[in-house]
């Protein structure tokens, strides 16, 4: 069984923020999600993550193991750390990743375990040629062997040159390692414990490091600044973008198109620029989201439009049309059919099916029976100040233009509001009321 151990308890200093940098999101989740997702990929289920003390508590989320690194001395340091806990193992192997590599496959890490195949093999390293400049720490080849990794502030210009890589991804024999990191010392321009340094100790030691060349250095760009997480973010998007564009999508403009993991959409589904899908959201066939839209934790049916608009928390069925300029929030339930236009909120309410709120209006904490119409300007005046309470209308209703209807409120099925009510009584079945406060309208 191969263990993993990611190290993310650095301080992240370039990222020049008050958060850890492996909880920075990129696409709705933290760079250390990713990393885990991808081990978790590549068939390593044990994953110990080397945290400093303002990840501790929020590392709970992942579902990982972790050890406290109280202080950061260094990646060799940080290792020894995470081994001191790690019950030894005869043959046994660890990865080692770093937390701030989002684009991280799990083909890469199949690859480096894999490479660790012959007993004298003490190390395998992945190795990546990159553009120059670049901080990440140089590979230094004797004889096409790797020699040792010299990293960018202890290293000469010419070391400068070599534009071949170290990635920051190893797998080791759990042996070695334990007697590496033993050895490791920090006499070097940042004083500081480098993992990276176990390459030259087993070289001397006779035994060898294999390379394993990544084909894309995307996909093992370490996050250290704001300038990279946004080419991250946008690496990963344009990957969730292909893959649901493989899957049967149509995305206008992937580039202002934003989507995140874990979503599901339907086959023919359009997707218009400046939409954003978020958080768990469910997307059925044939709908058309977009331009400007933004769902999230939204669930909903087939052949569902929606324009120029937000949807919360919010379940809608099939055939349903949503904005322009619409805003649905907090559980609301729309069932199939419905009509939701231009300018109108809906908080915490239920629409049965065939319903029409086309213009305008606001309804909150609020239940409409089937086929009603809302005219335009209509509002449930939910809130007394103090508490919120429900207005519950029937079916077949007709809600008059700009009618407030002052909750706690029943309007029975069939009944009608004049233009301009003000409701402050339940409305029986059938009654048609008008005014002021709204009072009964002579029986036609
Ligand atoms: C490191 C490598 C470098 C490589 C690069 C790839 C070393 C010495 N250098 O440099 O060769 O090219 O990654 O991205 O390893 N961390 C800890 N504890 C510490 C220090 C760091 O857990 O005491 C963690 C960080 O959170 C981070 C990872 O280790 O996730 C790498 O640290 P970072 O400071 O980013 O190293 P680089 O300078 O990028
Ligand atoms: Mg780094």
């Amino acid at each position: 069984m191969i263990r993993a151990i990611v190290l993310a308890a650095g301080k992240g200093t370039r990222m020049k923020s008050a958060r850890s940098k492996v909880l920075h999101e990129i696409c709705g989740r933290p760079m250390l999600w990713y990393v885990t997702r991808a081990l978790r990929g590549s068939g390593i289920t044990e994953i110990l993550v080397v945290v400093n003390p303002e990840l501790e508590d929020e590392i709970q989320r992942f579902d990982v193991e972790a050890v406290l690194q109280p202080e950061q001395l260094g990646t060799g340091h940080a290792v020894r750390v995470a081994l001191e806990r790690l019950e030894p193992r005869a043959g046994g192997r660890i990865v080692v990743a770093c937390g701030d590599m989002p684009l991280v496959t799990p083909e890469i890490f199949r690859g480096t375990a894999g490479s660790l195949d012959s007993p004298d093999t003490a190390m395998s390293l992945v190795t990546v040629k990159m553009p120059l400049p670049s901080n990440f720490g140089r590979i230094v080849r004797r004889g096409g062997a790797v020699e040792r990794i010299v990293e960018v502030s202890d290293a000469t210009p010419d070391e400068l040159a070599n534009d071949e890589m170290n990635a920051g991804i190893y797998a080791f024999d759990e042996s070695a390692l334990r007697e590496a990191v033993m050895q490791l010392r920090n006499d070097n321009a940042q004083s500081e414990y480098y993992l990276t340094d176990t390459v030259a100790y087993f070289v001397a030691a006779g035994k060898r490091v294999r390379p394993v060349l990544a084909t894309d250095h995307l996909h093992v760009l370490g996050i250290n600044d704001r300038t990279e997480l946004a080419q991250a973010r946008k690496e990963m998007n344009a990957r969730l973008c292909a893959q649901h564009m493989r899957d049967g999508v149509t995305i206008v403009d992937p580039e202002t198109t934003y989507l995140e993991p874990e979503l599901e959409i339907g086959a023919d589904t359009v997707l218009y620029p400046n939409t954003t899908i978020a958080r768990l959201s469910k997307v059925g066939s044939g709908c058309v989201i977009g331009p400007n839209s933004r769902l999230s934790h939204a669930v909903l049916g087939d052949r569902v439009t929606v324009r120029e608009s937000v949807v919360i928390s919010s379940r809608i069925g099939s055939d349903v049309s949503i904005g322009p300029f619409a805003h649905l929030r907090g559980e609301t339930r729309v069932a199939d059919g419905v009509h939701v236009g231009n300018f109108v909120e809906i908080k915490k309410s239920k629409l049965a099916r065939g319903v029409k709120v086309s213009h305008l209006s606001y309804l909150g904490d609020a239940e409409v029976g089937d086929q009603t119409n809302i005219g335009a300007g209509t509002i449930t005046c939910n809130f007394d100040g103090e508490q919120k309470h429900e207005t519950v209308i029937g079916s077949n209703v007709s809600i008059g233009s700009n009618t407030s209807l002052v909750a706690p409120l029943s309007v029975g099925d069939g009944a009608l509001t004049g233009a301009g009510s003000v409701v402050t009584k339940d409305v029986p079945s059938g009654e048609r009321v008008a005014g002021n406060p709204a009072r009964p309208l002579p029986k036609k």
